[in-house]
């Protein structure tokens, strides 16, 4: 039987920017639930399958809700768990799947359980955490870095041991070792699928399992301090992805498969590109049926045709059968699309995405092309920019508020939005593309149509060919339908020639060119992506 998970359009809601009902400047979670049209099934929805919702527990917001409180909850700022039951209930109404964000890695430091912890070292709640003594001259037990800057151990003086926290100190990373852990977040897992969510997205689950012997990480010999992270100064072969991974991962996917019709997403970044193995080894090892890693190629390859070509070409062919690949371009960590591969190219990029095989997955805001915002430094939110201020890393530019109208607070607030608005909202915004049929929304719109009308898009198989230098093409074939999707990924004009350019226009991201028919050859604009129905 076919499950939803197969072929899905999967929004990403970063929930603070998305929409605020009651003008604290946050966006909540009655905010989706008055914005549901948007989403699907009103007259002038996108049309998606499923949103991913980043965390909404009860959290002190330190990595703004990366760090939980209490797994069962929901933080006052986004609402109640009246609200997200309701939010389910009207989206599921809709048919529109409800994917949560399960942080598993670590807690907030105001966890009840890390205050038990932390206690005393003889609390039975200890071993929780990962806590470890000094070395002889007082430091700390190895040199593992936290991915926000310094070390990852946190000295807690009242019991003389440091605790390990893979990013803020106030995250402290539960021990995965403890089979009481594993039984707990089981147990979470069974709260929420019980609820009815489809789906969790697997927050940092490289960091899940260590070694075993906490082993110093090697120096990384292609650090360059001037521009990297600190963080990038080690290779991280032992603070993550440790033996234990995919056990780990396994026993929260067989908790997931004891459900109809429910999937989770795991976030893992490969350490090298075009490294079809490393997602291999999540399909291979963390059951197949209920689960897939992202593929996050799409986010880091230089935009050229021949890369993308490639990685797709080599991830695609290492597929088996029931495998779903799970392709992305941006999400609340990485630099927006439009600022990254420019305007123009975002349209076709936009093309690109909605037909590949799978399960794409979007990032809010990227339908209208919002690009990164400019924050200044008295404004930053983001731990990671006020940690390693100057170096470009923070993550304020791509998580600014969609703006839904022109109006004061972009329709997004009544308040003082949480991060500045997009100076261009005016023009920029929800309102203005749906009235202009031209916008990327609706070129957006126009995509997911025909996605969900197309058995080949959704289903069908994928190959590769040759038509010439800057352009990605290929053909997407199942029992009674045959597309070919034609990129060009320059700038320039370009004249193609192809045996499989014979059909039917049925979207161009140029303007005003549907309904043609080609025959054999095709002018593309610069830019310009072409689905053509043979
Ligand atoms: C993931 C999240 C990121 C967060 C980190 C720690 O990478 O996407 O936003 O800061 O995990 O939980
Ligand atoms: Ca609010």
């Amino acid at each position: 039987m076919r499950q939803w998970y197969q072929s899905a359009v999967v929004y990403q809601i970063y929930l603070r920017s998305f929409y605020d009902t009651n003008g604290d400047g946050v966006g909540d979670l009655p905010g989706v639930l008055k914005k549901l049209d948007y989403l699907r099934g009103g007259p002038n929805s996108l049309g998606v399958d499923a949103i991913w919702l980043s965390p909404f527990y009860p959290s002190p917001m330190a990595d703004f809700g990366y760090e939980v409180a209490d797994y069962c909850d929901v933080d006052p700022v986004f609402g109640t768990l009246d609200d997200f039951k309701r939010l389910l209930d009207g989206a599921h109404r809709r048919e529109l799947k409800i994917i949560i964000d399960f942080v598993l890695n670590h807690t907030s430091d105001q966890h009840p359980w890390f205050k038990e912890s932390r206690a005393s070292r003889d609390n039975p709640k200890r071993d929780w955490y990962v806590w470890r003594s000094p070395k002889a001259d007082g430091s700390p037990p190895n040199n593992w870095q936290s991915a926000f800057g310094g070390s990852a151990w946190a000295y807690h003086k009242p019991t003389g041991q440091y605790y390990l926290h893979s990013f803020l100190a106030q995250q402290p990373d539960l021990n995965w070792e403890s089979p009481k852990v594993r039984a707990a977040m089981k147990q979470v897992v069974k709260f929420w699928c019980d609820l009815g969510v489809d789906g969790l997205r697997i927050d940092a689950a490289s960091w899940l399992a260590k070694d075993p012997a906490f082993r110093d990480d090697p120096p990384n010999p292609h650090y360059r301090s001037q521009v990297d992270s600190p963080y990038r100064a080690l290779r991280h072969t032992h603070s993550k992805r440790g033996p234990q991974l995919y056990t780990y991962l396994n026993e929260i996917a067989d908790e997931v498969s004891k459900y109809t019709g429910r999937f989770m997403i795991i976030e893992t970044y490969p350490h090298r590109w075009n490294n079809t193995e490393a997602y291999d080894q999540f399909y291979k090892q963390v059951n197949p049926q209920v689960s897939a890693p992202f593929n996050f190629e799409g986010v880091f390859a230089p935009w050229l045709a021949h890369s993308f070509r490639a990685f797709t070409d080599r991830f695609q062919t290492s597929l088996q059968d029931g495998y779903v690949p799970v392709y992305t371009f941006g999400n609340h960590d990485q630099s927006r699309l439009a600022s990254r591969i420019g305007p123009e190219a975002a349209r076709t990029a936009a093309m690109l995405l909605l037909t590949l095989p799978g399960l794409p997955v979007m990032y809010c805001g990227d339908e209208l092309g919002l690009q990164n915002v400019p924050i200044a430094p008295g404004n930053v939110q983001d731990p990671l920019e006020k940690h390693l201020p100057g170096k470009g890393l923070g993550r304020d530019p791509q998580r600014s508020p969609l703006p839904w109208d022109d109006s004061r607070g972009a329709g997004f607030t009544s308040g003082k939005p949480w991060l500045p608005l997009t100076a261009d909202y005016a023009e920029r915004n929800v309102k203005t593309q749906l009235a202009d049929p031209q916008s990327l929304l609706n070129l957006y719109r126009r995509l997911l149509k025909v996605r969900r009308d197309s058995h080949a898009l959704k289903y069908g198989s994928y190959q590769s060919f040759d038509i010439g230098p800057d352009i990605f093409a290929y053909l997407r074939e199942s029992q009674d339908q045959k597309l070919v999707v034609v990129l060009n990924f320059s700038d320039k004009p370009q004249i193609v020639q192809h045996r499989h350019l014979h059909g039917t226009v049925v979207l161009s991201t140029a303007v005003g060119k549907s309904d043609q028919q080609v025959e054999g050859e095709y002018q593309l604009e610069p830019h310009e992506g072409l689905i053509i129905e043979l």
